[in-house]
């Protein structure tokens, strides 16, 4: 907070931001692809939980350059931690999201940075190197894909039956699939739609569900950087999104359902056992 209890830099235009959030994304991006193939040090910081140096390396990189820029907002970050300022403007950065995936080489993998204030998502960039595309939103401004020099406004899918929607989730039957209000039927949701994908990255199904390439997405974890982004994205390219009761997003929910916006209400249904 400065002194007149505003957040700081309020001077620059929603615009000028928004640049600087796709600048960060891509710089990350950047050093991911510049090690791929060479994550470094691999930690296993909880069970089946893993973080590189190239994690460590994007997490930093995207850390100085926030503080250089803008000192009085807050940063929550996957590796480094911190927290979400009640009054002013937070970063969450998802530092190298797909870990799993880079760290065995599989294309699939992306840099998440994405703004909120007021729980509201206000910017977001995903930057996925390997694939060669950013996808970024600005609240009230749409969604775009930047790829290969040209950018186009991303839109979700027009499908209007679950039977032949596609439907994203990274699940782990190890343990059971719950969400804040219990257990979610994710094996009806298995069951009523086409196909089911599988893509390792949080961050890039959002963004696949924006530019229609999925319908349904559904997170199980309370992990607002992997989750705001999609939240964005999606609302911008004409989807929804919301916790897995179909409550507004919060960085404090558990979950994250987002759809085309047209299978919204069925697939809550599916997951709460009502059908
Ligand atoms: C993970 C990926 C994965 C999802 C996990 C996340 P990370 O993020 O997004 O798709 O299933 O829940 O933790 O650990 O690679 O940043
Ligand atoms: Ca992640
Ligand atoms: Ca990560």
């Amino acid at each position: 907070m400065n002194i007149s209890g505003n957040p700081g830099n309020t001077t620059e235009s929603p615009e000028e931001v928004h640049e600087f959030v796709c600048d960060l994304a891509r710089r990350a991006g950047e050093l991911q692809l510049s090690r791929y193939k060479n994550p470094g040090s691999i930690r296993e910081k909880a069970p089946r939980d893993i973080v590189t140096e190239v994690d460590l390396l994007c997490e930093e990189l995207m850390v100085d350059a926030i503080r250089e820029r803008y000192p009085e907002d807050a940063i929550l970050s996957e590796e480094q931690g911190g927290e979400i300022s009640k009054e002013g403007r937070t970063w969450l950065l998802d530092p190298v999201d797909g870990t799993a995936n880079y760290a065995r080489a599989n294309p699939i993998f992306c840099a998440c940075v994405s703004v909120i204030e007021a729980s509201t998502v206000t910017h977001a960039a995903v930057a996925a190197p390997r694939i060669g595309d950013l996808y970024h939103a600005r609240l009230g401004g749409g969604a775009y894909l930047d790829s290969r020099g040209a950018s186009a406004p991303l839109r979700v899918s027009d499908t209007k039956r679950l039977e032949y929607a596609l439907f994203g989730a990274d699940l782990s039957f190890l343990g059971e699939v719950s969400s804040p209000s219990g257990k979610i039927d994710v094996r009806g949701l298995l069951a009523a739609s086409w196909q089911f994908r599988a893509l390792g990255s949080a961050g890039v199904r959002g963004a696949w569900i924006a530019a229609g390439y999925l319908d349904v997405s559904v997170g199980t974890r309370n992990t607002a950087w992997d989750y705001a982004p999609t939240v964005l994205l999606v609302s911008e390219a004409g989807g929804r999104a919301t916790d897995l009761s179909g409550e507004p997003w919060t960085h404090a929910s558990e979950g994250l359902l987002a759809t085309n916006g047209a299978l919204h209400d069925e697939v809550l249904e599916i997951l709460a056992g009502r059908r």
